[in-house]
């Protein structure tokens, strides 16, 4: 990519008062398209981290006609401005579909609300049987990590899901899909920058528009269908503007559960198993930690306190990979005002990226942090580190739009992990001269920083992990 780099930013004047200041550093750009052509549109995150480097700023901008776009490289920034700043900073950059992308205001507080008002942090009685019930089910199926729609559509209506050829799981599956496509950084950017929606189909992110016609319509299908099987449960028949108006909220808020916490849950998952299959010694540490406390039982929530070494593999893999929606462009923040910080100005309407994958790669808080080691979190008495930061305080993002489904994917996560772990050991898969194959790991860069299909021998690894296994629903 051609990229020269600037030390001095445009300016700009902040309204109604005749000021100008710079904007943060950025690229050098191009005269009328500004940093288009400039924006990483693969591997995103580690692009925005070098323009940091080469920039020498933990906050960095690109520009390109009229709109501007703000990358925060570090923890101390986002908090800062998503954070300490959050009425300013709450807004997106405002599809219709869901309200993860509603811009700030009356529908984004309504939808999030009843979301916090019904899966409240503390409360786990809604939100821990139907974890168990689901890896259960799911997992003696032999439909685990995949099908992981069929738990997000049931905390949401309230039906249990049938993990074959159930017509509400296929048509989640499909809209997934589209929704992650759709929201790859450089549709985001394009549809940022109304201009290049005319660019030819040929070029990346082009063909957005009609992809957002038919998430528009798949997104509505997805909407419905289960509510209204759903819906009988609740509502009397009522016709009246209120109850139409209440319904629609709800059938929102419900439709984002699936579509939010579907490939997050399954990514980490992923994330965590090819971990293990990378690192065969940490695997061997998670087992062995297993047998000692389970003693041939299935995990349970109540025995994470008592998995510190499991635990910080969980805490690891999410460092490491940092996958998560803002990771990549996917979600991400947009001001609502002009801002000055750190002498720059952040004009209002600016899109305002929290590189999550940065943060979790920060040498202060993790050194060698290329390194998969879940030791950086224990104390060396092999207890979770307190001194140490977690990585899931950034993986759900900051301020008012940070993750209201954190405890969620974090129980799920946790015990989807600790039940595989229980069961299956994993080994690399080998070619026929009998050597392991050759797999280097590759993402997908849409919403979530999810691996590509990855080959992995799941065996059950003992007699009593295959006796559990046999009693387990499928
Ligand atoms: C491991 C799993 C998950 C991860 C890593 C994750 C991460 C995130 C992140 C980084 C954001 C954006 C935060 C920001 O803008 O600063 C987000 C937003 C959101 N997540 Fe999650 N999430 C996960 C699971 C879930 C689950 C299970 C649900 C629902 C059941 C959920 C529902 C949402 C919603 C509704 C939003 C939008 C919030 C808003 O815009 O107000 N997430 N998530």
């Amino acid at each position: 990519m051609l990229l020269s780099y600037s030390a001095a930013s445009p300016s700009r004047t902040i309204s109604g008062t005749g000021h100008q200041l710079p904007l943060p550093p950025s690229p050098k750009g191009w005269p009328i398209i500004g940093n288009a052509l400039d924006m990483p549109l693969e591997k995103m995150a580690q692009g925005y981290a070098k323009w940091g480097r080469d920039l020498n700023s933990d906050i960095v901008s690109a520009s390109a006609m009229g709109k501007v776009v703000i990358v925060l490289n570090s923890i101390d920034k986002a908090l800062d401005l998503l954070d300490k700043r959050s009425t300013k900073y709450s807004s997106r950059l405002g599809f219709d579909y869901f309200f993860v992308m509603l811009p700030y205001g009356d529908r984004w507080k309504e939808r999030r609300r009843m979301f916090v008002q019904h899966f409240r942090p503390a409360d786990t009685s809604i939100v821990y049987p139907q974890v168990r019930e689901f890896v259960q089910r799911f997992l003696g199926a032999g439909y685990l990590p995949g099908k992981m729609e069929a738990f997000t559509i049931s905390l949401a209506y309230g039906f249990s899901i049938k993990p074959r050829g159930d017509p509400h799981l296929e048509f989640a599956e499909a809209t997934v899909k589209m929704l992650a496509e759709i929201l790859t950084p450089g549709a985001n950017f394009i549809d940022a920058l109304p201009i290049l929606k005319h660019l030819p189909a040929w070029l990346p992110g082009a063909s957005s528009n009609r992809k957002a016609k038919e998430l528009s319509y798949m997104s509505e299908k997805c909407r419905s269908a289960p509510f209204d099987e759903a819906v009988s449960k609740f509502f009397r028949r009522n016709n009246d503007e209120a109850a139409a108006y209440q319904k629609q909220v709800i059938k929102d808020t419900a439709a984002m559960f699936y579509m939010a916490g579907t490939d997050t849950i399954v990514g980490s998952i992923l994330n965590w198993v090819w971990a293990m299959l990378k690192n065969p010694e940490v695997q061997a540490r998670v087992h062995a930690e297993l047998d000692e406390v389970l003693k041939g039982r299935m995990p349970d929530f109540e025995d994470q306190e008592k998995l510190p070494y499991l635990m910080a593999s969980l805490m690891e893999s999410t460092r490491w990979v940092g996958f998560t929606p803002s990771t990549l462009p996917g979600v991400p923040h947009m001001n609502t005002e002009d801002d000055v910080y750190d002498d720059y100005l952040i004009p209002k309407g600016s899109i305002v990226i929290a590189n999550l994958w940065a943060m979790l790669r920060n040498e202060e808080d993790y050194a060698n942090g290329e390194t998969y080691d879940p030791s950086r979190f224990l104390t060396p008495d092999g207890k979770i580190d307190p001194g140490v930061r977690d990585p899931f305080t950034v993986a759900f993002g900051f301020g008012r739009r940070a993750c209201p489904g954190a405890h969620i994917g974090r129980s799920m996560f946790c015990l989807v992990a600790a039940s595989l772990a229980t069961l299956f050991k994993w080994t690399e898969p080998l070619g026929e001269d009998g050597k392991p194959i050759d797999q280097p790991m590759d993402y997908e860069t849409g919403m979530v920083y999810q691996p590509k299909p990855f080959r992995c021998g799941f065996k059950v690894r003992s007699p009593e992990a295959q006796a559990l296994f046999a009693n387990m629903e499928g």
